[in-house]
């Protein structure tokens, strides 16, 4: 069910749980200020309780007044990257934010989208939590017709169309006097490089039991088909997800992403590809990965190589 703006507002402001479009993917939206409604984006999401939200804020005060610890080099990348999609992990007053939300932990993500709907919205009801709005380890929403896919055609949204990045923030965590990045996304790691003066170390993939990111052990992103990732596709294939710009002799139905040296507009379908495999009961589909490194095509790597994942039995019971 679409939504307006005021009626947004009036909902978050009930307690009401909504969906909001971002610039990077659409969030469910809940006000920190209702712990039942955060409740239920859990029930909502089927998301494991350990996985912390995201707070997205309308200005630097909102952060100031929650977080501890702020080191400086936090307002060289606010002056670069906010409004946008840069999200960073801060010590906070745990009294300040709902157990709930953090799942726990001692600190929290902020983020200020620049999307103007949500960060018009956000200015009126203060800070929001928001998870992606995809049922959990589901590819993420990029418009509003993907929303109601997941959560049903009376599921009240903002609809502010495709979503522009198509990309998750890209997540930084501050640790031992430096930033590292727990999750890549719609902003290049040279880019925020470029900011901070040394290149981010990257620590995706959860190699302990306690992660710096929880988002990091659980499965994300996935179709129900599976995917088989692929630097050259030499035999005969039914389904291919490939690039506008060059031809597959062996694919017999292509889905195209984008041209090959387009990685914006790769980003900005690939979430509409992997559902739409989903739409037409597609069983196997080969992935085309011969494709640049660096930049925006890391976070599009990453993401299909996390799409192509299989449940493994200590994750699945969390899907
Ligand atoms: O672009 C985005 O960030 C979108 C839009 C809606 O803003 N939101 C989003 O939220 O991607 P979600 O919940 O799908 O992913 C948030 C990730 C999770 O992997 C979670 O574990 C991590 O952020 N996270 C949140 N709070 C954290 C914290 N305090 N410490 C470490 N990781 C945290
Ligand atoms: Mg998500």
């Amino acid at each position: 069910m679409r939504i307006s703006i005021s009626q947004a507002i009036d909902r978050l402001n009930n307690g009401q749980v909504i969906a909001l479009p971002t610039e990077t993917v659409y969030g469910l939206a809940a006000s920190i200020r209702h712990p039942q409604a955060i409740r239920k984006i859990y029930t909502l999401k089927s998301r494991p309780s350990a996985n912390p939200l995201i707070v997205h804020v309308s200005s630097i005060q909102e952060v100031l007044e929650i977080s501890t610890d702020i080191p400086t080099s936090f307002y060289a990348l606010v002056d670069a990257f906010w409004p946008g999609p840069l999200t960073m992990i801060l010590k906070i007053d745990e009294s300040l934010i709902s157990s709930d939300a953090r799942a726990g932990l001692s600190t929290a993500g902020f983020r200020m989208p620049s999307h103007p709907i949500s960060l018009e919205i956000i200015k009126e009801t203060g800070a929001l939590v928001m998870p992606s709005a995809n049922l959990s380890g589901k590819p993420s929403s990029t418009t509003a017709e993907h929303v109601e896919a997941d959560f049903g055609l009376d599921f009240p949204v903002v609809d502010g169309g495709s979503c522009q990045k198509g990309l998750e923030s890209t997540i930084l965590y501050f640790d031992n006097n430096k930033w590292i990045v727990v999750r890549r996304g719609a902003l290049s790691v040279e880019t925020i490089a470029e900011v901070l003066g040394y290149t981010p170390e990257v620590r995706e993939k959860a190699n302990s039991s306690t992660p710096l990111s929880p988002g990091q052990g659980f499965r994300h992103y996935a179709p129900e088909a599976k995917l088989i990732l692929s630097d050259e596709i030499d035999s005969n294939v039914d389904c291919l997800i490939g690039f506008k710009n060059r031809s597959y002799p062996k694919g017999k139905t292509i889905y195209t992403l984008g041209n090959d040296d387009d990685p914006q507009t790769v980003a900005e379908n690939l979430y509409s590809v992997l559902r739409f495999l989903d739409e037409k009961k597609v069983q196997i589909a080969w992935v085309d990965m011969n494709f640049p490194k660096g930049g925006i095509w890391d976070s599009i790597r990453e993401r299909l190589t996390r799409a192509a994942e299989r449940a493994s039995s200590e994750n699945e019971q969390s899907f």
